[in-house]
């Protein structure tokens, strides 16, 4: 009778058993009569003991030649491994090599630049790290839509060709539509308000795109963003809903994700806070005090920096909520602050430790007066957005809603310095390829 084939993930299963797994060396040691062949297949990594005792001499010289990255399927018998941290080891009885490459394997165990692992990503995915961090963000995704499914929240897809500038003009990516001018999106945002309209809540979960021209460790030019929105709700009720949202998310990964946040070297504290809520809560002129307390120059009326937003969170020990930023820098659909007309109804969430803002969002503006103002401030083009103008003229209610950026929460708990590896292959101003 063959051997079943398992994941190593699931090895501990088949304790004393004979099993066959399917995979890439990853790395390899000889000492003498003994090879010990780490064997990753994606789920996990194993230790695969050849000793010459065991195996014909035809096989012993083979698995000698086995080089990183070569492919084959190694059969034997699940052994207890207390000293490895997966439990188990394989002591192999047959191989069946795949294939071998004809060239060295490029990355080695030894430290890359960042721009060479990158020009690699194709084969820098396959390393324990970044294993881990896109996990991490696959386990997200999933908890992500799991907690606005149960809450009732209808997913909506929003298109990602639009005539319409959500998020301003300065870092639209522009497209010929069929002669016509079309943008890729840069948030689903206003179709959301049409959704929340006809569903009450719904969000959308996809990539949205900005042509930042700029090269900082926190903007992609193609991103994946989650933005709910929420018909009868006020700013209060948008805060309240975002920290509901990211302590379940962060339950979520604590719960399920301990062994990848270890190989990042994660400290877990600042999660474990985050995952018991009370966020600390300022108006955006509290924050600016408190920034001028931490030596910042920041001016009224201006939007953070990247300093200020770093100097900032390292004070707290858990997600900070900034609300009620002035109107002047936000985007147009931000509702005015009824008790001063120079604040919006805007919020941000900023991660501690220094990564800084997460999440946007806010209540959103109901007057078509005060819309057509704002459009005409900001310059957009008028007519492309009668559409949206409807959602005002037909059973308008109060709303809200909010987008959170997918790779800055990735960052943010993996605890990494820069966006790049939380997405499997990164846009940036610089990077198209691979
Ligand atoms: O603050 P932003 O621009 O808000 C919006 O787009 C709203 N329309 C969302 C809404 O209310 N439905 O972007 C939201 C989040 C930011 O907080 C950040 O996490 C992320 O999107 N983000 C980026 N992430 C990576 N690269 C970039 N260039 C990003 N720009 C924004
Ligand atoms: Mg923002």
């Amino acid at each position: 009778m063959s051997s079943p084939t398992v994941r190593i993930n699931d090895i501990g299963q088949f304790l004393g058993k004979t099993v066959t797994i399917q995979g890439w060396l990853y790395n390899k040691r000889s000492s003498g009569k003994l090879q010990f062949l780490q064997v990753r297949d994606g789920s996990n990594i194993i230790q695969c003991v050849v000793f010459k005792g065991d195996v014909s001499e035809e096989l012993f010289t083979a698995a000698d030649k086995l080089t990183q990255e070569s492919s084959l399927e190694v059969t034997g018998v699940v052994k207890e491994d207390t000293r490895s941290p997966l439990g188990f080891e394989i002591g192999v009885t047959d191989i069946h090599i795949i294939h071998i490459p004809s060239q060295e394997y490029p990355i080695s165990p030894k430290e890359h630049g960042v721009a060479f692992l990158l020009d690699h990503r194709h084969l820098w995915l396959r390393s324990k790290r970044q294993n881990a961090i896109l996990k991490i963000r696959s386990t997200l995704i999933k908890a992500i839509r799991d907690y606005f499914d149960e809450q009732g929240f209808i997913c909506l897809d929003a298109p990602i060709f639009t005539p319409n500038a959500c998020e301003g003009t300065t870092n639209l990516f522009e497209t010929d539509y069929f002669g016509d001018k079309a943008y890729l999106s840069q948030s689903g945002q206003l179709y959301m308000e049409a959704g929340a309209m006809a569903f009450g809540k719904c969000y959308c979960f996809g990539p949205t795109f900005r042509a930042e021209k700029s090269k900082t460790r926190r903007h992609l030019t193609e991103f994946w963003m989650i933005e709910p929105e929420v018909a009868f709700m006020d700013l209060a009720q948008d805060m309240e809903l975002a920290q509901d949202f990211l302590v379940y998310v962060i339950k979520r990964l604590l719960a399920t994700r301990t062994e990848e946040l270890e190989i990042l070297e994660r400290d877990l504290t600042i999660l474990q806070n985050t995952a018991q809520g009370s966020f600390h809560r300022l108006t955006y002129d509290q924050a600016v005090q408190k920034l001028h307390a931490l030596g910042s120059d920041i001016k009224w009326g201006d939007d953070f920096g990247a300093d200020d937003e770093t100097i900032l969170t390292q004070e707290f020990d858990r997600p900070i909520i900034v609300h009620r930023f002035p109107k002047a820098f936000k985007a147009f659909y931000m509702k005015e602050d009824p008790d001063n007309n120079q604040l919006s109804m805007s919020m941000d969430i900023l991660a501690p430790e220094g990564y800084g803002e997460i999440i946007g969002g806010g209540e959103r503006e109901t007057s078509l007066d005060v819309l057509e103002q704002k459009i005409k401030e900001h310059d957009l083009p008028r007519e492309e957005f009668d559409w949206y103008m409807d959602l005002r003229k037909f059973g308008s209610v109060p709303h809200a809603g909010f987008g959170l950026g997918l790779e800055r929460l990735v960052t943010w708990v993996c605890g990494l310095h820069h966006l790049r590896e939380t997405i499997p292959f990164p846009r940036m101003m610089e990077r198209l390829k691979p």
